[in-house]
């Protein structure tokens, strides 16, 4: 399936900050939720509508909304738990997983250390959050967690991507859409991101 580059403005402009080692924790949280709340904006573009009736004020109005499956955001622990807030302004009724992996500093291989999820994720759109898609070890195991669990519908979401992860996910998982505000150039040999952020989760929570 696709990768989705989003690039609007507003969304390379706040990650430009996001990037920057100056930027301390509080700001980084904050401009990674709006960040999350404008890639909603693109990653629902194509959400199927149906036609409903409205009655306004003076008149019969023939309006849209939104239909099809019901959404499930699930962010992979720790780095993803920044992204929920700005697609819940969006999404309010989305119901919210959680998939905890880190990934082995030494092998980069992903460990999964938490899951709880909807019980009834066939039924549901499925978005998966991260905002890192280095070596794509965890987007691969956490999408693998997904399926065995029954999900068919996944999106994954991410702010920064190697080419690297683009390239595992799609091989493991082709019929997983990829939406990304930025694919950098490649991954250093400790799996980091280049240029990328630097760690995610550590940034966010204020941890190293
Ligand atoms: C980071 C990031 C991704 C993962 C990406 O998490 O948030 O989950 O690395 O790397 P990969 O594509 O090579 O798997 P990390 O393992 O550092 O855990 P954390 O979010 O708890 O800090
Ligand atoms: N995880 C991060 O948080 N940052 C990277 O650059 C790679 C993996």
């Amino acid at each position: 399936m696709a990768v989705h580059v989003i690039d609007h403005p507003l969304i390379q402009h706040k990650l430009s900050i996001i990037r920057d080692v100056n930027t301390g924790a509080k700001e980084f949280r904050e401009l990674l939720e709006e960040v999350s709340m404008l890639m909603a904006y693109e990653f629902t573009r194509n959400f199927p509508l149906e036609e409903v009736e409205v009655e306004t004020p003076v008149a019969t109005a023939n309006c849209k909304v939104v239909s099809g499956k019901k959404v499930a955001i699930i962010p992979i622990l720790r780095a993803g738990l920044g992204m929920v807030g700005g697609i819940l302004k969006l999404i309010p009724t989305a119901k919210v997983g959680h998939i905890g992996v880190y990934r082995d500093p030494e092998t980069l291989q992903p460990i999964e250390y938490y899951c709880k999820l909807p019980p009834d994720l066939s039924e549901r759109e499925l978005i998966l959050l991260d905002p890192m898609l280095a070596t794509g070890g965890s987007a691969v195991a956490g999408i693998q967690f997904l399926k065995q669990r029954g999900a068919t519908q996944i999106r994954m979401v991410n702010l920064i991507a190697a080419p690297e992860g683009i390239e595992n996910v799609q091989a493991k998982h082709p019929d997983v859409d990829i939406y990304v505000a930025a694919v950098d150039d490649r991954l250093n040999s400790h799996g980091y991101i280049i240029p990328g952020l630097g760690d995610a989760g550590d940034r966010l929570f204020g941890t190293k």
